[in-house]
């Protein structure tokens, strides 16, 4: 299950131009299976009308503390009750002054008063207010007082001038209340996954590969990253944005991911190896491309690194991951690899099965343990694999 499924979110909106962007978050919420509630300002109502959040939402907007609902509830009490998190955008200088300085005087405001759970606050103004002392005073005030406050993002802003202070992306917003919703239990540690296929030369236009795509390993690095992680991801080619705030290296081949890798090893508490590795490699890699002059042709192949094998024999203290991708002797296979390579645990997927292995969002994995433990997992989404992974990686090494 993804992390904003069956959620209650909570947006506020104020009154600024980026305004239309609510809408849009909103839209991306729905998406990801959270329900959403929309609370404006006046002001706000004069950018966007409500009833545009009202049919997305399917809720009726919040914007009068006085208004009589027809359910009898008093929505800035009850919605404050319910919600999971609170998305403010546009935060306006306004609006951030207020809840700084414990100003209830319209719905937003007073609603903000009595939320309990996590608030992801994410200003939107011209430059120079932004950087005014007043709205930067409010805004370390806010985060001393437990809101998560997203810087915004520089560029050109609607008044024409170009600075800090337009809205981030609805994507990125959504993204970050991700991160606000996930526990900190990594924090401190530094995580380094390895993801996607490699890729090996046959001549300057064609290649041997695989098929992953960097799902898995991607979804590792940003989970890792929503927890706390510090994460390096050294990744193939893939089609894949990476995850924010997570460093990543480009590689191709096998022998570039095998650099990268031991190069990378001492600074990681835990190295997950998810990367699809081509086990051999062209010998002779043409210098030009090959024509086709005979029916038939022979590529001589060399054996790669064994990359994994090698960290796990010059690993220190790190933790020390796996994956096996095999399409039969499941328990056999990953457990060979998991003595032959030294590992702490090994992830076995069968990646002939419908939804799982190379491509799919979801994976059926089973963990194999050093000590002898086995853990089944069902078909899970490759986010909820991720996050189910780190909390057994977790339990292992607190
Ligand atoms: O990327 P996706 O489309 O989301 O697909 C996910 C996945 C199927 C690629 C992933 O779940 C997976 O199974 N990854 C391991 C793929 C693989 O190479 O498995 P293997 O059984 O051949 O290798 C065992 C382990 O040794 C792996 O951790 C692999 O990274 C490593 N290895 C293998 C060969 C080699 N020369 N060097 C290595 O480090």
């Amino acid at each position: 299950m993804g992390l904003l499924q069956n959620k209650l979110i909570v947006i506020g909106v104020s009154g600024g131009i980026a305004a239309y962007k609510s809408v849009e978050i909103l839209r991306q919420l729905q998406k990801e299976g959270a329900s959403v509630r929309v609370i404006m300002t006046r002001n706000a109502a004069a950018f966007v009308g409500p009833l545009t959040f009202e049919a997305l939402s399917g809720y009726s907007v919040y914007m009068d503390v006085v208004e009589k609902d027809v359910s009898g509830e008093i929505r800035h009490i009850s919605w404050a009750d319910k919600a999971d998190a609170v998305i403010i955008a546009p935060a306006t200088a306004n609006m951030i002054g207020k809840i700084a300085n414990g100003i209830a005087d319209d719905a937003l405001s007073t609603f903000i008063m009595a939320v309990r759970t996590p608030v992801l606050i994410c200003p939107a103004m011209n430059s120079n207010m932004y950087e005014s002392r007043a709205v930067q005073r409010n805004l370390d005030c806010l985060e001393a007082d437990g809101f998560h406050v997203l810087e915004p993002d520089s560029g050109e802003l609607a008044c024409g001038v170009t600075g800090p202070g337009r809205l981030p992306d609805p994507p990125f917003i959504v993204d970050r209340l991700k991160k606000v919703l996930s526990p900190s239990d990594l924090k401190g540690k530094r995580v380094l996954v390895s993801a996607g296929p490699t890729i090996e030369p046959i001549d300057p236009v064609r290649y041997i590969s695989n098929h992953s795509s960097g799902k898995m390993g991607y979804e590792i690095a940003r989970a890792a990253e929503y927890r706390g992680a510090e994460v390096k991801m050294v990744t193939g080619k893939t089609s894949l944005p990476v995850p924010f705030n997570v460093s990543a290296v480009n590689v191709l081949s096998a022998a570039e991911m095998y650099e990268a890798m031991i190069r990378n090893m001492d600074d990681a508490d835990i190295i997950i190896k998810v990367a699809a590795v081509a086990d051999y490699r062209v010998k002779d890699v043409a210098e030009h491309k090959i024509k086709k002059t005979s029916d038939d042709m022979i590529i001589k192949l060399e054996k790669n690194p064994d990359i994994l094998k090698a960290i796990g024999e010059k690993k220190k203290n790190q933790f020390l991951v796996g994956f096996a991708a095999e399409t039969r002797d499941l328990r056999e296979n990953a457990l060979a690899k998991l003595k032959s390579k030294n590992l702490d645990m090994i992830v076995g997927n069968v990646v002939s099965e419908e939804g799982s292995g190379f491509g799919s969002d979801t994976n059926r994995v089973t963990l194999f343990y050093a000590d002898g433990n086995i853990d089944h997992m069902p078909v899970m989404g490759k986010d909820a694999v991720a996050n189910a992974l780190i909390d057994r990686i977790l339990a292992r090494i607190i």
